[in-house]
């Protein structure tokens, strides 16, 4: 592969270029500053790569998706959220022992400390359940204070097990104190979708039994959230990973940036631009006409996508499954039609296809999530459930990288030159 060179003023500087297995090319700035005095502006980070990464491979331009080379429309048809979640940290899918003892760690690890009820009762009942997760995540560290060093293998790997054991009743505790009713604790007769499903819709007044059409459905869409590669909250987590933090604690700070409505938050704000859109009468070509307008703030949630240029392979997935979810419970939700009207509409509209604007992962999931029965503002932290191993993966490999250095930024300074302090008497 040919290096890059840049000139600057009268000097040359040639940046050796590194390749990845799908092509894509990557010039190598470490020596930039010492050699020209220069450093990159990169707002967003749009076009930087912190290193290397073996997990996730995506091309934006061909709406392409893989977790450790296997396609998503695979994993989510073929395979369980458990064996994703195995795949994506230990690299491979596992095999049917693997997968028998990995599930058996999972069950075993599910029960919360009777005192963490404690934690959730110290929220107001309308706190929002992803405050919440980020509290009782980070809490977690302190009941496990042997097993926080980020370079010991096996605390961290009892650590990932715990995270994604103890997440669904942490979210199901949270919400069954929200809603007044008692806890329930997990089933370790029942797999891990069911399971969930039970601590937050069963009652001790009747007998519960989830419907397998959402177990089946929650399964898909925890693997379609599974991981994303270089995401606004996976960088927040390798970020926090790349000081030692503990893994409890960067995994709470990824819980902190997928709350934005930017990113993991718009799944909520989706299916409230839609409720409002049903509620005040407007007319999708108004809605469009709204989130063109540089004058209005409003943008059209769970449209648009940094790196998908074409299409998000995992909404068309999930549209698909919303239209089949909602026809099997006998669902008739007016949202998905003003959904799927909002998509034809911008899809036609010049705007959109010159910005390349398609729908997102968000656009259609809450739909489905609704109709399984949670409440709006519990959507991200089903995201946050699904992203979980990807952090993990994305964490590990970090930690584990004998290259990774802490993430440190240089940055462009535009504030005041050097002044003098004056004395406030005087001022
Ligand atoms: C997720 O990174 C990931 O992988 C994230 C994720 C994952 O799995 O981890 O895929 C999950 O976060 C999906 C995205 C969910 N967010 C939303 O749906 C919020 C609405 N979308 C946007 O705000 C926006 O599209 C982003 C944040 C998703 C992407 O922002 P970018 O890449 O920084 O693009 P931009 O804001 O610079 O927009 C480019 C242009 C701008 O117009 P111009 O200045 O060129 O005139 O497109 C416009 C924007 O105004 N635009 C939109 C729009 N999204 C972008 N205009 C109207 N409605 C929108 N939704």
């Amino acid at each position: 592969m040919s290096d890059a060179v840049i000139r600057f003023g009268d000097e040359e500087l040639t940046l050796p270029v590194h390749v990845g297995t799908e092509g894509e090319k990557g010039v190598d700035i470490g020596k930039l500053r010492s050699s020209l005095g220069l450093v990159t502006v990169d707002r967003g980070f749009a076009n930087t790569a912190e290193g290397r990464s073996s997990v996730t491979y995506i091309n934006g331009e061909e709406g392409i998706l893989r977790y450790r080379g296997y396609p998503i429309d695979q994993l989510a048809e073929e395979t369980s959220f458990l064996e994703v979640c195995y795949l994506l940290q230990y690299g491979e899918l596992p095999s049917k022992t693997e997968l028998d003892d990995f599930e058996e760690s999972i069950t075993r690890h599910t029960l919360l400390r009777e005192d963490t009820k404690h934690l959730f009762e110290a929220f107001p009942h309308a706190a929002h359940p992803m405050q919440i997760l980020a509290s009782a995540t980070s809490a977690l560290a302190t009941y496990y204070p042997d097993k926080l060093d980020p370079l010991d293998a096996e605390a961290v790997d009892i650590s990932a097990r715990r995270l994604i054991a103890k997440t669904p009743t942490m979210i199901a505790w949270s919400y069954k104190y929200r809603v007044h009713q008692p806890y329930v604790y997990p089933d370790n007769s029942l797999d891990y979708g069911s399971n969930f499903l039970n601590m937050m819709f069963s009652v001790p007044a009747e007998k519960y039994v989830a419907d397998p059409v959402i177990v089946k459905a929650l399964n898909m869409l925890l693997i379609l959230h599974a991981d994303h590669g270089q995401n606004c909250s996976s960088s927040a987590v390798r970020l926090v990973g790349s000081g030692h933090a503990n893994i409890f604690s960067s995994i709470a700070a990824g819980i902190h940036a997928l709350s934005g409505p930017l990113h993991g938050g718009a799944n909520q704000a989706v299916l409230e631009m839609l409720d409002r859109i049903v509620a005040s009468g407007q007319d999708v070509d108004t809605v469009v006409k709204r989130a063109k307008d540089k004058d209005d703030p409003f943008r059209l949630m769970g449209f648009g996508h940094r790196v998908y240029k074409n299409f998000d392979p995992r909404a068309r997935i999930i549209k698909q499954a919303a239209a089949d979810v909602l026809d099997s419970l006998g669902v008739d939700d007016p949202l998905l039609e003003v959904a799927r009207q909002l998509e034809e509409v911008a899809l036609e509209d010049d705007y959109f296809v010159e910005r390349k604007l398609y729908p997102n992962v968000d656009f259609y999931s809450g739909i489905i999530y609704r109709a399984m029965g949670f409440p709006t503002d519990m959507f991200t932290v089903l995201f946050a459930l699904g992203r979980l191993p990807g952090w993990l993966s994305q964490w590990r490999e970090l930690s584990a990288d004998p290259e990774a250095k802490i993430f440190r930024p240089r940055q462009l300074y535009v504030g005041p030159e050097e002044r003098d302090i004056v004395r406030v008497e005087d001022r």
